[in-house]
Formats: structure tokens, C-alpha cells, sequence
């Protein structure tokens, strides 16, 4: 089992290159299943778990793959038969397998997929996947532990409105409405840039798909797409962590190619606060403060306050000048770091939805436990900026959204070491 050790606080100085998105990567290999022509060639894929995982679950399905790390190149070839079933062992790991089922039974006319569980950062149920698949033609039998999907004689376009602009539900239902019969219209889609970069995949392999970045997308579907080379999205979540360690103290941290458009809502709450973010042009620096402000933040669908940045941001309102809120609307259950947090000295106090936290907290070092990839995180900067020593478990979660972590920030100057127990 590995830990992260971290002693004593550390000037953070220099700059940190950004790997390709995890969320963006993640519905880009499940749109290869689509691809009956040709082989398709992602680059700038990251190196993370959850990337293997979909690799497996794309090869449990019959597509070939073959990865070059040291080019952080996939090529996919789904031009063969492919089977049919995403393998519990799989689904059950990572519950973003779910997107294959859009694809999958638009192209084959059958998916049948292992239900994912709850997870650590609450419910998150699949029904609205389900019924916009369902307005499309697809017959759903869900069987408990898994779902079957059918679509025999092909989908057929229609109108989907979505309760809420759920990122996953966009992307199965984009996926399964391009090679429907007619055209489909989603309101109400998710409009994060993940789905960008997986429209312009789309519209690449021959999708018609207008409306991106907005959140009514018209579809209008086509007999068959072709597998072609897309360069995947910077991942604006990592960028973002490290812009959180950069406005602590007197850290100076430039995040090269970082894109600004991609994290206006983060740049903003750390301007407030009292952090420097200057543009340059091959990156955005942020320079710390030893007092940072206190503030209120609430968590949205983008282009709001994304709730992936939710924990590593209240590590900033723990060391602000006064008592800040944090209202997480996406998930009911992510604050489980809190109580990790709290064991290094962070007072907190939670009502509903929000937590009120105290400012002005001395961090101590502690042993901890990452409870979902993004506390990993935020518990890896407290440890940063706390005194004595600090030591964080469970970095399984840590794998699945960040790569060499330790590594970068030790090349910014942080005294960090990741050892086997
Ligand atoms: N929801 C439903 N029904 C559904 C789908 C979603 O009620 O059918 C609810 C969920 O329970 C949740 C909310 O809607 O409360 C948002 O879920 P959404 O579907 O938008 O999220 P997701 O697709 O499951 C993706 C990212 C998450 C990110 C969210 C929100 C991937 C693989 N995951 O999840 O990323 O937090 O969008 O932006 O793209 C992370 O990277 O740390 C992470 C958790």
C-alpha cells in the first residue's frame, strides 16, 4: 500500500505541465466503439486508472487497442465484431463505463452493462441516462445488478429534455443519437468542456452535432461513423489543483497552456481571495498570499464553480482570514473530507448542503485518508502547508484523476515522497 509523506510546509516555485483530461478521455474511448470504419488514434491520453480501465472495458467489448505511453497515444480499432457486455469486475470500479451503453447499442443494437454502485460521493443514479436512451427507441430491462438494452431495428430521433444537465446522461444519449434515424434535440445538456471535446471527436468521425457549448444540442444522425485522430483536451481540473497550491503563501506556480475560458469561476474565487493570476502566454501563474480572504463559494453545473474543485478549495477557506461557506449543489455527499481535514486542525461545522468553516487555522500534520480523488488532493495541499509531518492513505483514489502528482510537486520544491508500506 502506498503513502504520501509530506514534511513540513514547502515554498512552491516553477512550472507544471498539464496532462490531457481524465473526464474528457473517459466518453472519447467509448465513442471509438462507434467507429465501424477505420481505426481511431487519441493522443494526449493520460496515464491514469481509470484510462486503463475503460482500455479494458473497451477490449471485454472486442475493439483492438494498442497504447504507446511514452506517446500518451491509444489507436482503437472497433471495425470487427464487437461483443456485447461490460464486465461487472469492470463497471464496478469505475461507474463512468457507464457510457458505453449509449454507443454500444446504437451501433450493435444490444448493450448489456453491470450496474454501478453507489459511490463515495453519493447516490448517482442512471435514470436519467436510461430514459432519454428509452425516448430514442432503446427497450431497457434492468435486471437489478445489470441492465440490458435493446434497439433491434435501430434508434430513432426524438426530443430529450434532461432534469438536470448531467455531464454522463449527455454523453450516452450524444453518443447513441448520432447514428439514430432522424433528428434529436437534448435542452437542457451539459455544457462542460469535456462535452466539447467530445462533440468535436463526434462531428469528426462524421457526426452532425450543432449547439456545443450550449445547452440544446440538435443531432442529426448518419449511417455510420469513421475512426479518425483527436488530440484530447487539457485536463482543467488538474490545472486547477495546481492554481489552488499556487495561491498559498509564497508559492509561485505557472500552469503551462493552462485555459482560462476553462476555469473563469476558480480564477475569480482565487482573485477574491486574494491570489495573484496573471495570463502569460504560455501559461497562467498564480503567486500566493500569506493572507488570503475569506469567502463563499457554491458548487454548479459549468459554467458555475465546479464541484471538482469543491475540497481542494476549502483547504484555501480553512486558511482564510475569516469564517467562508461552501454549498456543494451536484453531490450530496462530498464532503467527506472535512473530517480528514479536521484531524489536521481545519474547524468546520456542516448544515445540509454547506459547510461553514472557521479561518485562520494552523495546519498540523496528520496521518489521513483520502475518501474520493479530489479529497486526495486536498488533503496533499493541507499536508503541504501544514507543520510537522503529514501522511496520506488510500492514494488508489489519487491514481484515478492525477498523474505523478507527487512527482510534479516535488519539482516545484515540496518535500514529498511517495513510499510503499
Ligand atoms: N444524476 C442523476 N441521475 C442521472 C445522472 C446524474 O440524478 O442519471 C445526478 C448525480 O447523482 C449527481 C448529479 O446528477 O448528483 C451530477 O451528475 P453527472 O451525471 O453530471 O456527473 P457524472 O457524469 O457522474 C462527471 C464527472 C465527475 C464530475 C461530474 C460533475 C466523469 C467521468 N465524471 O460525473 O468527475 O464531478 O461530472 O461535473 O466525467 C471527478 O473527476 O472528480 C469527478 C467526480
Amino acid at each position: 500500500m502506498d503513502q504520501i509523506v509530506i514534511n513540513d510546509s514547502s515554498h512552491l516555485k516553477g512550472q507544471v505541465k498539464i496532462e490531457g483530461s481524465k473526464n474528457a478521455v473517459l466518453p472519447i474511448l467509448a465513442a471509438t466503439i462507434l467507429a465501424s470504419n477505420d481505426q481511431s488514434v487519441i493522443t494526449n491520453v493520460p496515464l491514469l486508472s481509470d484510462f486503463y480501465i475503460m482500455k479494458s472495458v473497451l477490449e471485454s467489448l472486442n475493439l483492438k487497442t494498442q497504447l504507446n505511453e511514452s506517446k500518451n497515444e491509444i489507436v482503437v480499432d472497433a471495425t470487427g465484431e464487437l461483443t456485447h457486455e461490460a464486465p461487472f469486475e469492470l463497471v464496478t470500479k469505475m461507474r463512468a463505463s457507464i457510457v458505453v451503453m449509449g454507443p454500444l447499442v446504437a451501433r450493435t443494437g444490444y448493450a448489456k452493462i453491470s450496474l454501478p454502485g453507489g459511490c463515495a460521493i453519493g447516490e448517482r443514479p442512471i435514470d436519467l441516462h436510461l430514459k432519454g436512451l428509452e425516448k430514442l427507441g432503446v427497450k431497457i430491462e434492468d435486471h437489478g445488478d445489470f441492465i440490458e438494452a435493446f434497439a433491434k431495428n435501430g434508434l430513432i430521433g426524438n426530443n430529450i429534455n434532461l432534469d438536470f444537465p448531467s455531464v454522463g446522461a449527455t454523453q450516452n444519449i450524444l453518443m447513441a443519437a448520432t447514428l439514430a434515424d432522424g433528428i434529436t434535440v437534448i435542452s437542457n445538456a451539459a455544457k462542460e468542456p469535456e462535452i466539447i471535446d467530445l462533440i468535436n471527436f463526434l462531428n469528426k468521425m462524421g457526426a452532425k452535432i450543432i449547439g456545443k457549448g450550449t445547452s440544446t444540442l440538435t443531432i442529426t444522425g448518419v449511417s455510420s461513423l469513421l475512426g479518425v485522430t483527436h488530440n484530447v483536451v487539457q485536463d482543467r481540473i488538474e490545472a486547477g489543483t495546481f492554481m489552488v497550491a499556487g495561491a498559498i503563501g509564497n508559492n509561485d506556480i505557472k500552469i503551462l497552456d493552462a485555459i482560462k475560458e476553462h476555469n473563469e469561476p476558480l480564477i475569480d474565487v482565487l482573485i477574491k481571495m486574494g491570489a495573484s493570476v496573471s495570463f502569460e502566454e504560455d501559461g497562467i501563474r498564480v503567486k500566493g498570499n500569506y493572507e488570503l480572504k475569506s469567502i463563499n463559494v457554491e458548487t454548479e453545473p459549468y459554467p458555475g464553480f465546479p464541484t471538482d474543485m469543491q475540497s481542494q478549495v476549502t483547504v484555501l477557506q480553512a486558511l482564510s482570514d475569516g469564517q467562508s461557506q461552501m454549498k456543494e449543489n451536484v453531490f450530496e455527499n462530498r464532503f467527506m473530507h472535512m473530517q480528514e481535514l479536521n484531524k489536521m486542525g481545519v474547524n468546520f461545522r456542516q448544515e445540509g448542503n454547506t459547510i461553514k468553516i472557521n479561518g485562520s487555522t494552523h495546519l498540523k500534520g496528520a496521518e489521513v485518508d483520502a475518501t474520493d480523488l479530489r479529497a486526495a488532493a486536498s488533503l496533499i495541499i493541507a499536508g503541504l502547508n501544514a507543520s510537522g509531518k503529514t501522511v496520506v492513505n488510500n492514494l488508489k483514489y489519487l491514481d484515478r484523476g492525477y498523474f505523478k502528482f507527487h512527482k510534479k510537486l516535488s519539482d516545484l520544491g515540496a518535500n514529498i515522497q511517495r513510499i510503499s508500506k
